[in-house]
């Protein structure tokens, strides 16, 4: 019985690979050669290098669980390596999009050559917990990327981009914005499943709540317009000073890709160049921003743990639940996630079926969201992975629930992304919370 139960999670790792892999290739499947090469910002990432940096992880993952590995090109892992001191110096970051060589078929080649190495390796090999759970952590990376991917693509192609594949949103039902009231008193935060989760999401802890009240609903464009013409980005008494200075230093009026065009306020993404829609919740906005205009309404951020209470927290049956809705994996039914293929954000009031046991939408999905909560390890925190996540545990803050470009597999409720806090190309918004 033992050995068939190996076989099948084995085989589901492989298939969860191939699926994985798969829809890396399909986001750049469409692109021109010339798409892949370009750097459109010192943040962002050529696809190529996505495409060639994902793949490289798993030879990265293959050198600590076999003897003696070889890479595949002393060049190709200069290239490809991100931030890892441990194997050399990383290729400047901002500069990744000044290198021809590798040339885009060479990655395309190595992408097929590291599937097969990997493939080979799942089928011959029987895995023990510490290599499943590296795979998986792999699978989890490349997700990431698909996510940062398509922040680049729309940097890069905005509506030029083509996906494979593009869904027409379902219709908003329509909810009135309530405060939701949350009592107070020990809440115990953290992953509370059995599969995979990121070291940071661990240990479970216990969390002294005040009582607190959360929007139902995040934030959208429309309020968020009330925020701009009442001067919001003008009155400094609004920012934390920090803020003030980056909205001096960037001369920032409204959220990234806002244009004030003959008296609209317009956008420019997949979907082309737009009126800015009221009903969709605000996005592309720093945590300086959304911090100023809670500020403005009277209110604040969550911090993490109320996020995570409001998002998860059944009160009726005094039990934490991995996703807002329950434990069911996310559908297309409970969330705008990356296998939606919107490629935008819904109207607020979408996913009836997504909302949290206190009655919070569009918890997962759509946004991320900006919390008050520095990023730093749970108290008891113990490193899982060398030089992932608590190398960041600096200068960032925490923001929860993934947005219309995190794939499926890899979002829960106790998931915790983290950015610095004048960053604003990822998909980001927020909710209002208040003491009471
Ligand atoms: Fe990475």
């Amino acid at each position: 019985m033992t050995v068939v139960s190996e076989e099948s999670e084995q085989i589901s790792i492989l298939d969860e690979f191939i699926e994985t892999r798969n829809r890396t290739l399909n986001l750049v499947k469409n692109l021109e050669k010339d798409d892949y090469v370009v750097q459109t910002a010192p943040y962002m990432s050529p696809p190529k290098w996505h495409l060639g940096h994902v793949s490289w992880l798993y030879e990265v993952i293959l050198s600590k669980i076999t003897d003696n590995y070889e890479f595949y090109s002393k060049k190709y892992s200069e290239y490809l390596n991100s931030y890892y001191q441990q194997f050399g110096k990383p290729h400047d970051k901002d500069k990744r999009g000044i290198i021809s060589r590798p040339t885009v078929d060479e990655i395309i080649q190595y992408y097929h050559i590291i599937n097969k190495r990997v493939s080979d390796f799942l089928e011959k090999n029987s895995a023990d917990d510490k290599v499943k759970n590296l795979f998986i952590m792999g699978l989890n990376h490349e997700c990431q990327h698909q996510e940062l991917l398509v922040y680049d693509l729309q940097h890069l192609l905005a509506d030029a981009y083509q996906p494979i594949q593009k869904n027409i949103p379902k219709n908003s039902t329509h909810v009135t914005k309530e405060s939701i009231k949350i009592d107070g008193g020990l809440y115990t935060m953290g992953y509370s499943g059995h599969e995979f989760c990121y070291d940071i999401e661990l240990p479970e802890h216990q969390v002294y709540l005040n009582d607190f009240k959360i929007d139902s609903v995040p934030v959208s464009n429309g309020d968020y317009i009330k925020f701009i013409e009442d001067g919001g980005y003008q009155n400094f008494k609004l920012w934390l000073s920090d803020g003030w200075e980056k909205v001096k230093e960037n001369n920032w009026t409204a959220p990234m890709y806002w244009l004030h065009e003959e008296g609209e306020w317009k956008t420019h993404d997949f979907l082309g160049k737009r009126k800015i829609n009221p009903n969709e919740p605000v996005c592309h906005v720093s945590f300086y921003e959304a911090d100023a205009y809670c500020r403005w309404a009277g209110k604040r951020l969550p911090t993490e743990a109320e996020w995570e209470k409001a998002a998860c927290w059944d009160e009726n049956k005094q039990r934490k639940t991995l996703f807002p809705w329950g434990n069911e994996k996310p559908t297309e039914d409970h969330a705008n996630l990356l296998e939606s293929y919107i490629w935008n954000t819904t109207e607020i009031g979408s996913f009836e079926l997504g909302k949290s046991h206190y009655g919070c939408y569009q918890m997962i999905g759509d946004v991320w969201e900006w919390t008050s909560s520095e990023f730093v390890g749970y108290p008891g925190f113990k490193s899982g992975f060398d030089e992932y996540n608590d190398k960041w545990f600096t200068n960032q803050k925490v923001l929860r629930g993934g947005s219309f470009g995190t794939p499926k597999m890899s979002i829960r409720a106790s998931y915790r992304n983290f950015f610095r806090l004048d960053e604003r190309w990822l998909f980001s918004g927020f909710r209002c919370a208040q003491d009471i």
